[in-house]
């Protein structure tokens, strides 16, 4: 079923020394509900933008969001966005942080808020740091209350923008690994942004490959990979093939980029 639809996207950003820079451009794409999917391309390509047009935050210059067949006009409780920078409020604790969006929706009791927060604890491997501040957790562990926190509002899709980022390459594969676990248990649609190109490929169900900015769909790769994943399946030449042909893609963009600027200088 689909849930997701973007429509001709456009977004442009007012310059500061005047005139205007497109930033992405004739962007079509549609997310079934449940799908996984990832997001790859090069640098200020125009992901981050994309994400907030999703999440509301970013109106488009023209095109359109739906979602669930709705339109977009803002963010809303269906959607929850995780960035790299977790932004936790250092002065509350674990439970706090992860009671937040609960608490700020005035719906449920405390009694309510506090079942479900340890529920999300459990989910993310928390227990026994419900009481430790941000700055008593190493980066990993903080990452993991980002994405409970967004998980406890219980919205129907996640918009994670590059989550592991700040992570090191062995945390890095673990909460990957974490990830694709908690959502094999409820299949939450996911757009996930990444660097990486094996975090694209082990996570999803397809990659979007897009286009140096403007940034447009260059290419969308279905992963026919089994599931649930383990680690091992890095080593299967279906993944050692994908990886490469994404590689490919991301090259060439990467040097038409690399190009374009030389032509300017
Ligand atoms: N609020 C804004 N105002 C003006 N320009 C912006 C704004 N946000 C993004 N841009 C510009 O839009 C382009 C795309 O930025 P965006 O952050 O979406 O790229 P990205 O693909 O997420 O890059 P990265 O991989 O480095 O995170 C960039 O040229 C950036 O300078
Ligand atoms: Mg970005």
């Amino acid at each position: 079923m689909l849930h997701i639809e973007l429509k001709q996207i456009r977004v442009t950003f007012p310059q500061p020394e005047g005139g205007e820079l497109l930033a992405v451009d004739r962007f079509d794409l549609q997310v079934q509900r449940g799908e996984f999917v990832t997001i790859v391309g090069p640098s200020g390509c125009g992901k981050s933008t994309l994400l907030s047009v999703v999440d509301g935050l970013v109106r488009s210059s023209s095109g359109q969001v739906h979602v669930e067949g709705m339109l977009v006009t803002g963010p809303g409780p269906d959607r929850a966005l995780v960035f790299q920078e977790f932004a936790l409020l250092p002065w509350r604790t674990v439970e706090g942080n992860i009671g937040l969006g609960l608490e700020l929706q005035h719906k449920l009791s405390s009694r309510r808020i506090k079942e479900l927060v340890l529920h999300y604890i459990n989910m993310v491997g928390l227990q026994g740091f419900e009481r430790h501040y941000p700055y008593q957790l190493s980066g990993g562990m903080r990452q993991r209350v980002g994405i409970a926190r967004a998980l406890a509002v219980n919205p129907e899709i996640l918009l994670m923008d590059e989550p592991f980022a700040a992570l090191d390459a062995q945390t890095r594969e673990i909460m990957s690994v974490e990830l694709l676990r908690i959502w094999e248990q409820d299949k939450k649609t996911v757009l996930f942004i990444t660097h990486s190109i094996d975090e694209s490929v082990y996570l999803a169900d397809r990659v979007v490959v897009m286009s140096s900015r403007p940034g447009r769909v260059k290419e969308i790769i279905q992963v026919g990979l089994p599931r649930p994943r383990g680690l091992a399946i890095k080593d299967a030449p279906e993944f050692v093939r994908l990886r490469r042909h994404i590689w490919d893609l991301l090259e060439e963009e990467v040097r038409r980029q690399v190009d374009g600027k030389e032509d300017r200088a």
